[in-house]
């Protein structure tokens, strides 16, 4: 008698179907609030090296998981490795963040490469091939890129600021400089995302981390447009390709993200309002998120609240449950454990 293949829940959800038990999976589950990922982290030397090297970044990938079997894995790469790719610098020195060289004049951007050199690349497709053989069959692996935008602006200000304004200002006084580095993200990005997909991602992610800085014509141009130029790449090559969108901070401009872009489900932050969230956004696609990474560090009732109210606005529809942007470092572990528990018990 043939098997049905086995059934993932968090792909299920991306293809429309609510899970009774949502699955769930972290931002940033992968990192430095692991002890086993900051002593990895110690070994490797720097974070790209970490990134780079296929057995570092498949064993990182896959820690969280060993942890708490978690129903996504996602790969450990980082969203500047596109830049890095086009012959950018990109340096992550301890506790500062990353630092790339400044992009900021129409001048620099003649310079930059149409073309990334994906051999440098190419650890990363060896890192999810490796996680690939590795992960349960259940177990979703996800493979992401930085939205244009996103990326656009860590590579125009060469690090991240409180709110973007160096990208803000090139994209109105040299739009067609700034539209240089986008069209360059947005065709490289198509290419990085299918050779992830290629080497044994189930779904994507796009994560447009400061999509919320921008007002809602620019918002259009720079963040919907890109990302439905990926989608639409992606799709043209693997038609059935699942993507989830992140333009963190846009909530009230959702719909109209979901409608262009066509993304199977959007990530969503905490200070998203659930009835609009709900009636707008949760009957079109499926949501992730979104559980104050706060409240997973504080820990206790107040957590246990904070579930409870994610459980309760969205677990009756399409929900990958998830926190709203990444955990951060100082993060308990037993705070992560309690969380799973109390998802996983969820009867709805
Ligand atoms: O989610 C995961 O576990 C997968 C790995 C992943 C990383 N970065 C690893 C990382 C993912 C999906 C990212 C995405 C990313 N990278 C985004 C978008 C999502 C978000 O969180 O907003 C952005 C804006 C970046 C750029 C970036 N990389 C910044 C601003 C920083 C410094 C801030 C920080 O958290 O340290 C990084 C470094 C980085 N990327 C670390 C990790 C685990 C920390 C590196 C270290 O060990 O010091």
């Amino acid at each position: 008698m043939p098997q049905n293949p086995p059934i993932k829940p968090f792909m299920e959800v991306l293809s429309g179907r609510r899970q009774a038990v949502p699955p769930i999976w972290m931002m940033r589950q992968a990192g430095r609030y692991l002890p086993e990922y900051r002593e990895l982290r110690a070994k490797a030397g720097g974070f790209l090296d970490l990134c780079f090297t296929p057995e570092y970044a498949a064993e990182i990938t896959l820690q969280p998981i060993r942890r708490f079997n978690f129903d996504a894995a996602i790969i450990f790469s980082d969203i500047l490795v596109i830049p890095h790719a086009l012959g950018r610098a990109v340096r992550f020195e301890a506790g500062e963040g990353p630092r790339l060289d400044p992009l900021d004049t129409a001048a620099k951007v003649s310079t930059l490469a149409a073309d990334a050199d994906f051999g440098k690349l190419e650890p990363v497709y060896e890192a999810l091939r490796r996680v690939r053989r590795e992960l349960d069959s259940t177990i979703a692996l996800i493979g992401f890129c930085g939205a244009p935008w996103t990326v656009a602006t860590y590579m125009v200000a060469g690090q991240g600021t409180p709110d973007q304004a160096p990208a803000r200002m090139m994209a109105y006084r040299e739009p067609d400089a700034f539209a240089r580095i986008i069209d360059t993200l947005v065709e490289n990005s198509i290419q990085y995302l299918l050779g992830q997909l290629k080497a044994g991602a189930d779904a994507l992610q796009i994560f447009d981390t400061w999509a919320g800085v921008l007002p809602p014509r620019e918002f259009q141009r720079w963040s919907i447009e890109p990302t439905r130029r990926i989608v639409e790449g992606v799709r043209r090559q693997v038609p059935g390709a699942r993507i989830i969108g992140f333009p963190r901070g846009a909530a009230a401009q959702l719909p109209a993200y979901i409608e262009a872009t066509g993304v199977d489900a959007v990530s969503i932050d905490w200070a998203a309002e659930p009835s609009f969230i709900r009636e707008r956004v949760q009957n079109r696609v499926a949501v992730q998120g979104n559980l104050d990474p706060l409240a997973l560090i504080a820990g206790g009732d107040a957590l246990d609240r904070s579930i409870d109210d994610v459980l309760a606005n969205y677990a009756g529809g399409r929900l990958i449950f998830n926190l709203g942007h990444g955990i951060q470092q100082e993060t308990p572990i037993a705070h992560v454990e309690q969380m799973l528990k109390r998802v996983r018990a969820y009867k709805g």
